[in-house]
């Protein structure tokens, strides 16, 4: 137990040992699993409230204003009006979605600030862009000395629709408002706002909220796990780390150790690790949410890949591989979510972890390995090292659940950024039904996919020596080509997030740092696809 202790002594790694005593009793209330159970979170010092009435006492007011409709709450004096009449006039405010228009010390009323800001037409504004108002208003609100920020959704005529808007935008301030300062000595002070919606749907904002709390918990849990350096992000730990996050919420942990890996015959996970003191780990992530046959969600674990003896020599190319991981975080929080959401879906995530590294033990370039299906591996490349790694994984999935159908997600290959940038993870699948759903489920969520062929690439993976190499040209599609041989006749889809798990600085809904990219984009999926 010693190993994790450096780790775990932390703040925020495990929230009921070491959390600071006035947080004590939330992050308590967060594992109990009761009312608004995810409302409070070890990442956030917020809080998120609706009611249908407006409380006393804030010091910024926002209201949300849709296109075209006079802006006017009951309570407001005729000076107000006329203010907020003549500020919109002179800096052209229509509610358009997404606008923002500040008035300070707005006359008549007992707020610092007043905040308008727009919503369009309120039936046909995206959730993804609702997200994104809530994270830019967040940084605005986070700009100044605001304590208690009201926020008025009843300008919008239909009350679904506000408590809809009401929530989506409360979980584009959540995401926005993470921060990772677990290494800080001192680290700055944590957005600490309490959030009181008006809403005149009360139940209908809650029980949306709760649902994407609950996500926002699953996207958290997956930032905090890619963006912990390759030194204390081990196989091992992300492991334990993953468990305590995933036990308290019902979800059945299951972690292979090295010695159990060999037994199962995953040489191609295990030959990855080899040389690292930091041996290979499978967790495996059940929430059986219903009888239906399972889902399984695979993803990419290498804790940190150093390239293995086809070395990275590039410095800040390596610089970044502490994000190696990000797939594996990202089915550990898409399971994560769907049961913190309660879903009534059978979905497993199996996470093959290692650690690329090098010593007299590692692989070497032309190594072969043999994995859990028997069959042998060339290993052309040891930075190719993702998908030996997800092909024991997408393999042991197979073999132990009979899943109805795989989704695999890693940060694969640097050939996928070159074709599609960071807009687009680029998706391969045996099925048009699920390059579907998944399209579907990128456009809800604002997490985009594109698809990319798996056909008429002949002979592009084999090998003289062995039944398969690691590498071929086209990159993206050789890494999906390889990985198709493991998913066989399973519908199969796999997801090549190699730029999106980590962003260079803050933007959108993402901080800087790690993303989570993925936990939305699969819990959706998943939800789609079960149904
Ligand atoms: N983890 C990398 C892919 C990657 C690169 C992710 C940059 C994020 C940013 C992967 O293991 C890798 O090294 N891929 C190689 C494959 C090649 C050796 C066939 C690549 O893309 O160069
Ligand atoms: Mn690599
Ligand atoms: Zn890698």
């Amino acid at each position: 137990m010693a190993i994790f202790d450096r780790l775990f002594s932390r703040p925020d790694f495990f929230s009921l040992k070491t959390w600071r005593p006035g947080v004590f009793v939330l992050s308590a209330l967060m594992l109990s699993g009761t009312g608004s159970v995810l409302a409070q979170s070890p990442y956030l010092r917020t809080s998120t409230a609706f009611a249908n009435q407006a409380a006393a006492n804030a010091d910024t007011l926002v209201v949300l204003v849709p296109a075209g409709v006079p802006v006017s709450l009951p309570a407001w004096a005729d000076s107000t009006r006329e203010q907020v009449g003549r500020a919109m006039v002179a800096t052209q405010f229509t509610g358009e979605a997404a606008s923002q228009q500040e008035i300070l010390a707005p006359v008549g009323l007992a707020v610092d600030r007043l905040i308008l800001l727009g919503v369009g037409n309120p039936a046909e504004l995206p959730r993804h862009q609702a997200e994104t108002m809530g994270a830019a208003l967040s940084v605005r609100i986070n700009a100044t000395r605001a304590q208690t920020v009201m926020l008025d959704s009843t300008l919008i005529a239909d009350t679904a629709q506000a408590a809809r808007i009401a929530a989506e935008v409360a979980h584009g301030v959540d995401l926005r408002n993470y921060r990772f300062d677990r290494y800080k000595s001192e680290p700055p002070a944590r957005p600490a706002q309490s959030w009181q919606w008006v809403v005149s749907d009360v139940d209908t904002a809650r029980q949306a909220y709760d649902q994407l709390a609950a996500l926002a918990h699953g996207v958290f849990t997956a930032r905090e796990l890619t963006n912990l350096t390759g030194g204390d992000g081990y196989p091992a730990a992300f492991a334990e780390y993953a468990r305590q996050r995933l036990a308290p919420l019902g979800v059945e942990v299951t972690i292979l150790s090295p010695e159990q890996v060999l037994e199962q015959g995953m040489g191609s996970l295990y030959g990855v690790s080899q040389g690292s003191q930091h041996k290979a780990h499978l967790l495996v992530a059940h929430w059986q949410g219903s009888d239906d046959q399972p889902i399984a969600l695979v993803g990419k674990g290498n804790t940190f890949d150093t390239g293995g003896y086809n070395l990275k020599t590039d410095a800040n190319s390596i610089l970044q591989m502490q994000g190696d991981k990000a797939g594996g975080a990202a089915v550990v929080g898409a399971v994560m979510a769907l049961a913190g959401q309660r879903a009534p879906v059978n979905v497993v995530g199996v996470v093959p972890l290692s650690q690329n590294a090098i010593s007299g033990e590692a692989l070497l370039p032309g190594d072969v390995v043999t994995a859990g299906n028997g069959k042998t591996i060339e290993v052309a490349s040891t930075d190719a090292e993702g998908r030996l790694i997800l092909a024991d994984g997408i393999w042991y999935a197979r073999e132990h659940f009979n899943p109805r159908a795989i989704a695999d997600i890693a940060t694969l290959t640097g050939a996928k950024t070159t074709a599609l940038g960071t807009a687009y993870s680029a998706i391969f699948t045996n099925q048009p039904e699920i390059r579907d759903s998944m399209t579907y489920a990128g456009e809800l969520t604002g997490e985009l996919v594109w698809p990319l062929p798996l056909n008429n690439y002949p002979g592009i993976i084999d090998s003289r020596i062995a039944d398969m190499r690691n590498t071929g040209t086209p990159g993206a599609q050789a890494g999906a080509i390889f990985l198709q041989q493991f998913a066989q006749d399973t519908p199969w889809i796999h997801i090549d997030m190699a730029s999106e798990a980590l962003g260079s600085s803050a933007s959108g809904i993402n901080p800087e740092g790690a993303t989570g990219h993925g936990v939305r984009l699969l819990a959706e999926w998943v939800k789609l696809f079960a149904n």
